[in-house]
């Protein structure tokens, strides 16, 4: 996002796919194992990978719910957890799996705040029990041009946001990332205003996709994937589904947020993905699929909302290329 290299956003080379591919073989079986429930057992050898570099590993049971499943084949695990943007570890896409191990998940302590009847203080405990946890795979796009698909574990944020009783004055909702120098060497550098802050319209917290986010592929989340809870928001592009979030503030007024304050021309409150409206610096009409870059791999042609349509009725009488 801020390495200006290439107007494509294509600013490092691409991972190669060193896991092996057996292992989301085909479409079909893949489609099978999301009826059988085992998809978090299917990806079992790439965990095996994966904790050579990963400090966490510690299984997270979850039911899938096939509402929220995208049929692409995943993303493979060593690609999701190695080539990230975690800026709070360095701004290459390799530092967050290098230098994220310094982060402590545990103990962890959420801040539920401003306009709610309710406010609370939940530990991870408390947030592994407020709802069932159910295992989504989504698509993520991130601003840069580049989505992968993964098997997210969490719930929806609505859930949380039911228990807190918001007041009639929160109209939108604001995610606090963790801002600890001590476990977070990226924060030496001002590369962003600290701490990292997102935030979305009260009515995109609720929408049942917003999901509130503990693990991945079967497992708590990674370090360098936001651990130990996250959101994602998967019609938006990637930096507004804020990683290792410490407040969830209800508030008023739209919450300045990071990447805007950063470049507010070139990244909107808003956000969604929209093929039709270009960054300043490149076009947003096609993706490179992490995985897929071999030489002769067309890149795809990126959906509106990310292929969410029904999130469509969110923005009725907007103007998207004024509100980006
Ligand atoms: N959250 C925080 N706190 N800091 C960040 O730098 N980067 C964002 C988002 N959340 C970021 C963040 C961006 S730009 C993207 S694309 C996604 O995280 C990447 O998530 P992933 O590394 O799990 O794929």
């Amino acid at each position: 996002m801020l390495i200006k290299r290439n107007p494509n956003g294509i600013d490092l080379p691409f991972p190669s796919e060193i896991t092996p591919r057996a292992v989301f073989e085909s479409r079909r079986s893949f489609i099978r194992q999301v009826a059988l429930g085992s998809i978090a057992a299917a990806a079992a050898p790439e965990m095996l990978v994966r904790e050579a570099f990963a400090q966490n590993g510690q299984k997270l049971p979850a039911k899938p719910n096939p509402a929220f499943i995208v049929m692409d084949k995943p993303t493979s695990v060593k690609d999701a957890t190695t080539y990230n943007n975690f800026y709070e570890f360095g701004t290459e896409k390799t530092d967050p799996a290098r230098y994220a191990g310094t982060l402590q998940p545990r103990p962890w302590t959420v801040a539920i705040e401003g306009e709610v009847k309710k406010p609370m203080t939940l530990d991870l405990d408390a947030l592994l029990k407020l709802a069932p946890l159910e295992e989504r795979i989504y698509r993520l796009r991130c601003v840069e041009g580049w989505s992968m698909v993964i098997p997210w574990i969490g719930y929806s944020l609505a859930e949380l946001i039911r228990k807190v009783e918001p007041t009639g004055n929160a109209k939108f909702v604001e995610f606090v990332s963790l801002a600890d120098k001590k476990q977070m060497p990226g924060l030496r550098s001002p590369v962003l205003e600290w701490p990292y802050v997102e935030g979305l319209r009260i009515d995109e917290a609720n929408h049942p996709l917003t999901l509130l986010t503990l693990g991945m592929y079967g497992e708590v989340l990674p370090n360098q994937n936001g651990a130990p809870v996250r959101i994602v928001v998967p019609w938006k592009y990637g930096f507004k589904s804020a990683k290792s979030i410490v407040k969830i503030r209800f508030v008023k007024e739209q919450p300045r947020t990071a990447w805007n304050i950063s470049a507010p021309q070139e990244y909107g409150f808003y956000s969604n993905v929209n093929p039709e409206v270009d960054h300043p610096r490149w076009s947003q009409a096609t993706e490179r699929r992490i995985g897929e870059d071999s030489f002769f791999t067309r890149k795809r042609k990126t959906m509106m909302f990310n292929g969410y349509s029904d999130v469509a009725s969110l923005y009725g009488g907007m103007d998207l290329k004024k509100f980006f």
